[in-house]
């Protein structure tokens, strides 16, 4: 199993809800990796001092989050070159017109008009070369990379259709509740690091993280109760998605528990629900982060386990191409 995070920005709780708080309890189930894909958070211009600060700081979320780094291979995908390796070759056996259909490409180039760089075009063929590299079974994403899975499926299925069976066709694994994570400002919007006001951060302070659940847009129906309708009340909807993933409670019980309650004591239980299950990550994280000698350690040993696995597929890889054996 193998997934991996931009260390773009800060991590949200989109970004924890949706994949992350799935993988510790994977880890025991699955050979798992998770890495944090520095390479492809260049393809949006990034100020580096910054950027080393918050792989850095990425890396001890993972831990925090419950990733015991005895446990799964935890690495930096800049240190692991096969990642690059396999990239370019496998921009080799993808379409210009299948890239052209990525979602993320069309919304990326529209924010970043000034620099729409081949990278950014290309970035789906990277993603496929981090996951076949491993040979993953599962990829557990949030939603919004689903397409990025698929096209990896149909290009590991181009290239066994011309070479035999080199790569294992990966799933992606999307959880049911919490896949798709929207802004408190504007439900309509999947939340982002883009819109900071609907955003809430994993490192946020407990106040400021109320501030933003009381501030969150509900919905200007006349019914004004918490009744899970994505389509009608979209607001109350997230918030409860929100709560069920933080809590582990069914809908039908976030309903009775609210039944005849207004809008307002609601979101101030939800809040309180996310500073609870944030706080022993932030402190722990912060620990971390004072430890730095231990982070290197992790990512070190990391980049050695992971380059071991990911250069048997590559060597097979180049040799089914025909490049000459140095
Ligand atoms: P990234 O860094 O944008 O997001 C990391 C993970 O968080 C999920 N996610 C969300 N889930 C629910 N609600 C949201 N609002 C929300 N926002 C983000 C994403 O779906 C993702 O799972 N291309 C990837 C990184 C990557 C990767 C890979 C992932 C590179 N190579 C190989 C898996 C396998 C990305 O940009 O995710």
């Amino acid at each position: 199993m193998l997934s991996g995070i931009q260390p773009s920005g800060q991590l949200h709780l989109g970004n924890y809800l949706g994949p992350l708080c799935h993988w510790p309890e994977m880890i025991d189930m699955f050979d798992c990796y998770f890495f944090l894909a520095d390479l492809h958070t260049i393809t949006v211009r990034q100020e580096p001092a910054e950027l080393r600060k918050r792989t850095l700081t990425l890396l001890a979320q993972y831990i925090a989050c419950g990733l015991d780094p005895e446990k799964c291979v935890l690495f930096i995908q800049s240190h692991v070159p096969a990642h690059s390796q396999l990239g370019w070759v496998l921009d080799c056996y993808t379409m210009f017109g299948e890239l052209s259909r990525m979602t993320q490409f069309k919304d990326k180039s529209a924010k970043n008009s000034d620099n729409i760089n081949a990278g950014l075009f290309t970035y789906p063929a990277l993603m496929a070369a981090d996951i076949l590299l491993y040979q993953a079974d599962l990829v557990p994403v949030g939603d919004d990379q689903r397409q990025h899975v698929e096209i990896c499926r149909d290009i590991a299925g181009r290239f066994n259709g011309i070479y035999g069976n080199v790569f294992k066709i990966p799933e992606p694994y999307i959880a049911k509740i919490g896949a798709r994570i929207m802004s408190l400002g504007a439900p309509s919007c999947k939340m982002s690091k883009s819109q900071p006001e609907g955003c809430v951060f994993l490192m946020e302070k407990p106040e400021d993280v109320m501030r933003k659940f009381k501030r969150a847009v509900t919905d200007s129906d006349t019914e004004r109760c918490v009744r899970y309708a994505p389509a009608e009340k979209p607001g109350v909807s997230n918030l409860m998605q929100i709560y069920a993933a933080a809590t582990g409670r069914s809908f039908e019980a976030i309903e009775t528990e609210f039944a005849g309650k207004g809008y307002g004591d609601f979101k101030k239980v939800v809040g309180e629900a996310v500073v609870e299950l944030l706080r022993p990550i932030r402190e722990e994280t912060e620990r971390l982060l004072a430890d730095k000698a231990y982070l290197e350690s992790v990512y070190r040993s990391g980049a050695e386990r992971a380059a071991y696995v990911a250069n048997r597929t590559l060597g097979k890889v180049y040799k089914k191409v025909g490049l000459l054996p140095r």
